[in-house]
């Protein structure tokens, strides 16, 4: 059982706090003393959804210092502005316990920046959930060069214990996800403005189709499975219509030119036995 602050009760932090709650953590929460009592009523709502029996056990301070007080793991999800996550942590540096973990939520401000406050610096890192926090079990954990493989063990063994599943990642804007994501949606919106369907028929398509597989396989299994010099051919005709944007990546040429053409050659971006091979059809 370990003690844990989520600072900011919005969206990500009730979430958050909902699966630490869950999981039998002690869970202390903090969020403007004005917005606090609200914040706490859809908090409960949504342990009620998540757990139908179980009873919240959690404390509510609209006071900074009591909130973090004992505090192993503190997690923040104040809004996604420098100023005002710069601001949080000066005012924690005269507050948290000398080994609590500090740990951010931010979807893409870049870390050592983030860092700049505070006063720990390696026992800082960031713990990227999704929302809703409490469902969605993959979490991004990224470290600075100053934080201390003691924090991240800390923090992925909380992260463990709550039914996560952290995957650690390097501090880099937006880190894997929302490079992804927004990649996705910028063409998902390409295909709407020029004329190729409408949001409800990408989102159809979406779901019924390559975001079908994407969950058990992952882009790179996929292309290997497609075989990659389908996908060389592909980009081929997309960069004649749409431009550079779809130019083969020289990573692709060196795998096709090793022969690595995906599942069916054995080698791909990753290697695959026989099994393999006869489970990926
Ligand atoms: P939100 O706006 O729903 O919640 C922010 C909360 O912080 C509000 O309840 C607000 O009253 C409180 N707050 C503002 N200033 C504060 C302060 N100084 N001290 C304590 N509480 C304060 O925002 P949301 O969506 O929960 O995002 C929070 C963080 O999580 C951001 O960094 C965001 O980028 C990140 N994030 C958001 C995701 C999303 O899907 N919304 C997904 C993953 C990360």
């Amino acid at each position: 059982m370990t003690a844990v602050s989520v600072i900011g009760l919005g969206t990500m932090g009730q979430g958050i706090a909902v699966a630490a709650a869950a999981a039998g953590h002690v869970v202390a929460v903090f969020d403007q003393p004005e917005r606090l009592e609200g914040c706490v009523r859809a908090l409960s709502d949504r342990f009620a959804r998540y757990t139908a029996n179980g009873e919240l056990k959690i404390t509510a301070y609209g006071v900074l210092g009591d909130a973090v007080r004992g505090a192993e793991i503190v997690i923040e999800a104040v809004p996604e502005d420098l100023g005002v996550k710069h601001e949080l942590f000066k005012d924690l540096n005269a507050h948290l316990d000398p080994a609590a973990v500090l740990a951010t939520n931010t979807s893409s401000l870049p870390l050592d920046q983030l860092a700049g406050p505070v006063a720990a610096p390696e026992r800082f890192l960031a713990a990227h959930f999704f929302n809703p926090a409490e469902l969605i079990p993959g979490v991004e954990v990224a470290a600075t060069p100053r934080t201390a493989q003691e924090s991240i063990d800390r923090l992925t063994t909380f992260l463990h214990s709550c039914g996560k599943e952290p995957i650690l990642v390097a501090p880099r804007a937006g880190f894997v996800a929302n490079r992804l994501q927004l990649a996705l949606f910028l063409e998902a919106l390409a295909c709407v403005e020029d004329g190729t369907a409408t949001a409800e028929e990408v989102d159809a398509v979406i779901r019924r189709t390559v975001g079908f597989r994407l969950p058990a396989y992952g882009p790179f299994t996929i292309a290997d499975m497609a075989g990659l010099d389908v996908y060389h051919a592909i980009l081929g005709v997309l960069q004649t219509e749409y431009g550079p944007r779809f130019a083969v990546p020289e990573r692709l040429q060196e795998l096709i030119d090793a022969g690595r053409l995906g599942v069916k050659a054995g080698a791909g971006f990753r290697e695959y036995s026989r099994s393999d091979a006869a489970d990926l059809v």
